[in-house]
């Protein structure tokens, strides 16, 4: 069983993903995160403009997830990956089909023979089109904004809301505009607006739509 949440940046997908994935049994993966992994490896490389070394590196790509915790070549990045940093660069290399192409095979690997609920930008139109049930998670700019800003201000970070407000806008708009994989609503997904909403509410209307499909607790 596939379930496919995506959505803009901060529109809440993981949050709820993870909460579905307990209720219902399933095995949860965060496909941002692993676009995250590979904007990591170019940073500490040092190869963050250059397309020919960007490809190369990911034939040696070296990461893992285990238990919702992220690795990248042996060591847990969890913490590191959701920099502002990873942020502002993620989604230049998640528009080069090539890192798309690999991020997809493993995607589907991993989802083998298991009840996966994935959450990210494409799973819906591109990694699985034939999901059991796809959610479109929307979220008005300024609450998503806001999101992140009180969620990285809690771990300590020296943020600014203008910055983390623009960084969201370009975000979405790289996301929805490149050729490989755009963000976008399948046609067949139910689009759902947090914008008003606390978990809670989002989570249990979720559920609803699952149940039915025939998809319960
Ligand atoms: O958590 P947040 O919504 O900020 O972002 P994320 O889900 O961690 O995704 C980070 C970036 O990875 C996005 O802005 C996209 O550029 C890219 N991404 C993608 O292209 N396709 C996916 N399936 C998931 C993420
Ligand atoms: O994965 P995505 O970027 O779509 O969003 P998230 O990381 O799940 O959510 C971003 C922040 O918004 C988290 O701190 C959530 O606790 C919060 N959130 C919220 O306040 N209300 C919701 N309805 C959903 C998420």
């Amino acid at each position: 069983m596939i379930i496919a949440i995506d959505g803009p940046a901060g529109s809440g997908k993981s949050t709820i993903a993870k909460l579905i994935a307990e209720d219902l049994g399933l095995v949860y993966l965060d496909t941002g995160a692993m676009y995250r992994l590979v904007t990591l490896k170019a940073l500490n490389d040092g190869i963050l403009g250059d397309l020919e070394e960007i490809k190369k590196m990911l034939d040696n790509l070296n990461i893992d997830i285990k238990e919702n915790s992220f690795y990248l070549d042996d060591i847990d990045v969890s913490e590191e990956i959701r920099k502002p940093v990873v942020s502002e660069n993620v989604s230049n290399i998640a528009a080069i089909r090539e890192v798309r192409e690999k991020m997809v095979d493993l995607q589907r690997k991993f989802s083998e023979s298991k009840n996966v609920i994935l959450d990210g930008r494409d799973i819906g139109t591109v990694v699985f089109p034939n999901a059991d049930v796809k959610i479109f998670l929307v979220a008005d700019a300024k609450e998503r904004a806001n999101r992140r800003y009180k969620e990285l201000v809690k771990k300590g970070e020296n943020v600014k809301i203008e910055e983390i407000y623009e960084n969201i806008l370009k975000r979405d708009e790289i996301d929805s505009t490149r050729k490989e994989s755009p963000l976008k609503k399948a046609k067949n997904a139910i689009e759902v607006d947090t914008t008003s909403k606390n978990i809670e509410e989002v989570k249990n209307e979720i559920l609803n739509i699952c149940s039915k499909y025939s998809i319960c607790v």
